[in-house]
């Protein structure tokens, strides 16, 4: 049996992950440690919470003292860290918490790992960490060779780890991996971000409001094939090494709006033009052939059917949400573990 700590598993990506992994592996034990941000929610591991095979644990990756005693009472095999301040228009409002999670949350993290051997520590990173490409070079993409240029506090948060992750591999031999994804959609994302805030405010017949122009490219891959590039990467990757994984599917943020809206029979007259983010990054797109030549890995889902299957997740799961977006959530907790 391995044991393999998934930090911010009760977010989108981790969240995703972490049913991937117990569903695939039935020998292993998941623990997902995560001290519920405003981004963190229960509910997403409420299947899972009573599986023998899972455990959750509260608690901030930035706390020394906890992290090092989950790692006494379990000795994980493998760490995979998803736990970040993940919001660019957050970071621009707030860049310290970003600074302090992002960077410092992956220090403890790896200190732990040192103190207590790991076989592997995996760095989920993004794409953003390269900065953006201009709009009008569709030939230029992503590899894991273009030089680190961040935009944002979060990119830039995320790039610092990045390189503190490579120095511990450099000076201490730690066992790490990390990947750089491009933007993912898919069911739990969170309702600040684009598709899930867009099908919402569909839904609801309230203004969908783009960003600037609209214009700018973002290259979407659906979670679960995030997930599988993540098992094959901790498994079969090299150490040392970075993938960027990422599906060849560029799509302007106006493109996405839209086809949201057919799918839900809208208007497109509920578009709104709002003003830009500042730094507004132009062009994401990544180059996935190491990942593919390297592990085999292949993006599975294609857009088409991704976004309808991720629209029918948020008109089933209303429930899931609405208790966001309503502030209730924040209460599962209490009720599941506090008043227990
Ligand atoms: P998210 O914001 O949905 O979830 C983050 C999770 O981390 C939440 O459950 C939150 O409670 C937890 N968390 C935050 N601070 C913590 C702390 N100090 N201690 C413990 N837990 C903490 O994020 P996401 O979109 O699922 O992204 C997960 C990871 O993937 C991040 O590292 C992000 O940078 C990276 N990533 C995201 C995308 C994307 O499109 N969403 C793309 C590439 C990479
Ligand atoms: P987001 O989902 O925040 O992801 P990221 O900034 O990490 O790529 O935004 C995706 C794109 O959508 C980005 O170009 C900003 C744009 N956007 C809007 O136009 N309107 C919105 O309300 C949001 C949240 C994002």
């Amino acid at each position: 049996m391995k044991k393999i700590i998934v930090t911010g598993g009760a977010g989108f990506i981790g969240g995703n992950f972490v049913h991937y992994m117990l569903k695939k592996y039935s020998d292993y034990k998941i623990i997902c440690l995560d001290c519920l941000t405003y981004a963190g929610n229960l509910e997403t591991l409420e299947i899972v919470l009573d599986n023998p095979n899972f455990r959750f644990v509260k608690a901030d990756i930035t706390d020394r003292e906890a992290v090092f005693k989950l790692f006494e009472e379990e000795h994980p095999d493998m760490v995979v860290n998803f736990a970040a301040e993940s919001h660019v228009d957050r970071s621009i409002e707030n860049p310290g918490i970003f600074l302090k999670t992002n960077i410092l949350g992956t220090q403890t993290l790896m200190d732990a790992c040192r103190r207590f051997g790991i076989e592997r520590y995996h760095q989920v990173s993004t794409d953003e960490v390269y900065g953006d490409l201009p709009l009008d070079r569709p030939d230029l993409f992503f590899t894991e060779e273009t030089p680190i240029h961040t935009s944002s506090p979060y990119s830039a948060s995320k790039a610092s780890a990045d390189l503190l992750v490579g120095a511990y591999y450099r000076t201490y031999g730690l066992p790490v991996t990390i990947s750089r994804c491009s933007n993912n959609y898919g069911p739990y994302h969170f309702p600040e971000k684009l598709i899930p805030l867009m099908i919402i405010n569909a839904l609801h017949n309230k203004p969908l409001p783009a960003y600037g122009k609209g214009e700018n490219v973002r290259d979407w891959l659906y979670v679960e094939d995030h997930c599988k590039a993540i098992d094959l990467i901790i498994h079969k990757g090299t150490v040392g090494e970075v993938y960027n994984i990422g599906g060849h599917n560029e799509k302007t943020n106006i493109e996405i709006v839209k086809i949201i809206l057919k799918e839900l029979g809208k208007s497109e007259e509920l578009i709104t033009y709002v003003t830009d983010r500042k730094g507004h990054d132009l062009r994401y797109a990544i180059d996935p052939t190491k990942i593919h030549n390297e592990l085999g890995w292949l993006p599975e889902t294609k857009f088409e059917d991704g976004i309808k299957k991720t629209i029918r997740w948020y008109l089933n799961n209303k429930g899931w949400w609405e208790k966001i977006i309503s502030g209730e959530y924040k209460n599962y907790y209490e009720k599941m573990y506090v008043d227990k």
